[in-house]
């Protein structure tokens, strides 16, 4: 789990660095996180990369609702962006983002072409704010075990193009960009990314606007997991339901009260790994700009 401090200067840096880098690429391969593609984007990517042409790239589609990333991947179709969906532990989908970067550059390539240029090949550049997967893109394309970059703001130092093939080139380390700090709606949704340690929230509202998130829009998930049926008109919903998942899953009490701190432990650690289930945190119509 990332916990990057960010401050104006790195900012500044990340941005420098960027852009100087915008020089020698072709296209940004900017990834979010397909759990709440719009949290998980930096605020400022349309001034940092200008014009350049850009792939949107929902990551961790395995774990998100499969609807609710059509409906994204719409979204950002709609505002005339290219977009897809991967997972990207499965190494199939690293193929059709590849493809997918050379059709957007078809016409700037053909061009080139015309003009009696010699062809050659795309550069690519990965960008986005930490957790988003950009090491494990990087590090697939590039056949390494692990990462050397780590969760620098900005641009790390050390840097090489990867030959992926004849056509297709990348910067060996990722563009890392910060989120929207300052609207909460957008770090409720990055806590519950598990993206950053620590929460504006207090874990405790945090966990209760999760429950009552799933128990609007996905009930059966908290019914296959946790038998839970969830009434959020009754006063009490919130002590029964820490009550209800501390004795299903065997918490032992604290001094003779339940341990509400194990019950939200457990329920993030589960909300993050996945095991509750395929949740996405925001909607298109929740964009207010
Ligand atoms: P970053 O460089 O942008 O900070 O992200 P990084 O690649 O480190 O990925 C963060 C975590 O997300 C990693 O898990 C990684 O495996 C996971 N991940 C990335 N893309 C996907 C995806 O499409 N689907 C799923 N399910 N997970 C994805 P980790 O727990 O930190 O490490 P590990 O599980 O790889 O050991």
């Amino acid at each position: 789990m990332a916990q990057i401090q960010w401050f104006p200067g790195h900012m500044a840096k990340a941005r420098r660095e960027i852009s100087e880098r915008m020089k020698v690429i072709d296209i940004v391969i900017e990834l979010v996180d397909a759990r709440a593609p719009y949290s998980s984007k930096n605020p400022m990517i349309n001034e940092i990369i200008k014009s350049k042409p850009r792939l949107i790239v929902l990551t961790k589609k395995d774990m998100a609702n499969e609807s609710m990333t059509a409906k994204w991947v719409h979204y950002y179709e709609s505002l005339g962006y290219q977009a897809m969906s991967v997972n990207l532990k499965n190494f199939n989908e690293y193929q059709k983002i590849i493809e997918k970067c050379r059709t957007v550059l078809k016409p700037k390539m053909d061009k080139e072409l015309s003009r009696g240029l010699k062809p050659r090949a795309i550069r690519a550049m990965v960008l986005g704010i930490p957790n988003v997967g950009k090491s494990t893109f990087i590090n697939k394309l590039a056949n390494r075990k692990a990462t050397v970059t780590g969760n620098k703001p900005g641009v790390t130092k050390a840097q090489q193009i990867i030959r992926v093939d004849k056509d297709f080139e990348l910067f060996d380390t990722p563009g890392v960009l910060w989120p929207k700090f300052d609207d909460e709606h957008v770090a409720k949704n990055i806590a519950l990314l598990g993206s950053i340690k620590q929460s504006i929230l207090p874990l405790d509202d945090l966990f209760i606007d999760a429950i009552k998130f799933i128990t609007l829009h996905y009930p059966e998930l908290l019914q296959q997991r946790y038998q839970l049926e969830i009434d959020l008109e009754d006063p009490d919903w919130v002590l029964d339901t820490f009550d209800h998942i501390a004795k299903l899953r065997k918490i032992k009490p604290l001094k003779g009260e339940t341990d509400y701190d194990r019950v939200i432990e457990l329920f993030f650690s589960e909300v993050n790994d996945g095991s509750i289930g395929r949740i996405t945190w925001e909607d298109p119509s929740c964009i207010k700009e």
